[in-house]
C-alpha cells in the first residue's frame, strides 16, 4: 500500500519497530502502516496509549511486544496495558500493566481513576464480538475529547465462534454492524426526523477510518451544523418543518 501521509523519515517508522520487538501487527496483519498514519501527528507527545490485550494468553512471559513498540514509537509516552491474564513481567519503566476482564466495567473504572483519560484506547483483546462493542461503550466515553480509540481483528465479525456472521451481513451483534452504525451518528444533524434525540456516540464521533480488519473512531465535539438551511430540496420537501429542525438542531448542540 502506497503512503499518502507525510511521515517523519529522521526517525524508524512503525513498521520497522513492529519487526524489531516481533509484533505481529506487522507480518501476519498490516496495520503499523495505519496506525502510523493515524497516530504519527502524537509521535513526539506524552500520549497515554492503552492497549487491551498484552499478548501471550496463559503464559506469563509470553506478549508484551506491542507495548514494547509503542514504548518506542511514542518516546514520551506512557504505555498501558490489560490482560486477563497476569502480564506484570513486562511491566518496566513508562510499561504499566493491569490485570483484568476488558467487559468488567469496575475494573476498567479502577485503572482509568488510576491513569487519568487516555489519548489513544487499542482493542486487541478477546476480539468477541460482544465484548468489543460492551469494551468501546465502556471506554469510548473515557477517552480524551480528541482522542482515538481502534479496533483490531474485525475479522471475527464474520467468525460464528466469535459471535461473528458471514450469512447475515447485516447481523446487529457484530462489531462491524456496530461500527457501521457509528457512522450514521456522524451525520445525525441530517436526520429527517425532528423529534431524533442524539446519542452520546452522535455527539462525540467526528472521523473514522475502515481498513482490512481494523477501524479507528476518531472522538470530537461533533457539533457541525446540518445542511439544510441551504439544501433547497429538503427545505420544499419538509415545507413549514424546518424550524423544528432548526430548534432541535440548536437543542443539541447546547445538550438538551
Ligand atoms: C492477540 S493477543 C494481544 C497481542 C498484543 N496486543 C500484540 O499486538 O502483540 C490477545 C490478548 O488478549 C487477552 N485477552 C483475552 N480475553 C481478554 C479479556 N476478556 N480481557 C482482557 N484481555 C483479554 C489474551 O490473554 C491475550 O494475551
Amino acid at each position: 500500500m502506497s503512503l499518502w501521509y507525510k511521515r517523519d523519515m529522521s526517525a524508524p517508522s512503525l513498521t520497522d519497530l513492529a519487526i524489531k520487538h516481533k509484533t505481529d501487527k506487522w507480518g501476519l496483519h498490516f496495520y503499523t502502516q495505519h496506525y502510523e498514519r493515524h497516530f504519527q501527528h502524537l509521535r513526539n507527545q506524552k500520549v497515554k496509549i492503552l492497549e487491551i490485550g498484552v499478548g501471550g494468553y496463559q503464559d506469563p512471559k509470553a506478549g508484551g511486544e506491542s507495548l514494547r513498540m509503542w514504548k518506542d514509537f511514542f518516546q514520551e509516552g506512557l504505555i498501558y496495558g490489560i490482560d486477563i491474564h497476569d502480564k506484570s513481567t513486562h511491566e518496566e519503566d513508562r510499561i504499566k500493566i493491569f490485570r483484568g476482564s476488558q467487559i468488567d466495567s469496575n475494573f476498567l473504572g479502577s485503572v482509568l481513576a488510576e491513569i487519568g483519560e487516555p489519548d489513544l484506547i487499542i482493542d486487541d483483546g478477546s476480539h468477541i464480538n460482544e465484548h468489543i462493542i460492551e469494551t468501546f461503550k465502556i471506554l469510548f466515553p473515557k477517552l480524551k475529547q480528541d482522542g482515538i480509540y481502534a479496533v483490531e481483528d474485525l475479522q471475527t465479525s464474520y467468525w460464528n465462534s466469535y459471535g461473528g456472521d458471514s450469512f447475515n451481513l447485516k447481523n446487529p451483534k457484530t462489531a462491524m454492524n456496530f461500527f457501521k452504525g457509528l457512522t450514521d451518528s456522524m451525520n445525525f444533524e441530517e436526520f429527517d426526523r425532528p423529534s431524533y434525540r442524539p446519542s452520546y456516540f452522535d455527539r462525540n464521533v467526528i472521523g473514522m477510518a475502515f481498513y482490512h480488519n481494523m477501524v479507528f473512531v476518531q472522538k470530537g465535539h461533533n457539533n457541525e451544523p446540518s445542511n439544510w438551511v441551504t439544501n433547497n430540496r429538503l427545505r420544499s420537501k419538509n415545507g413549514k418543518s424546518w424550524l423544528k429542525y432548526a430548534m432541535r438542531s440548536i437543542a443539541s448542540r447546547i445538550g438538551m
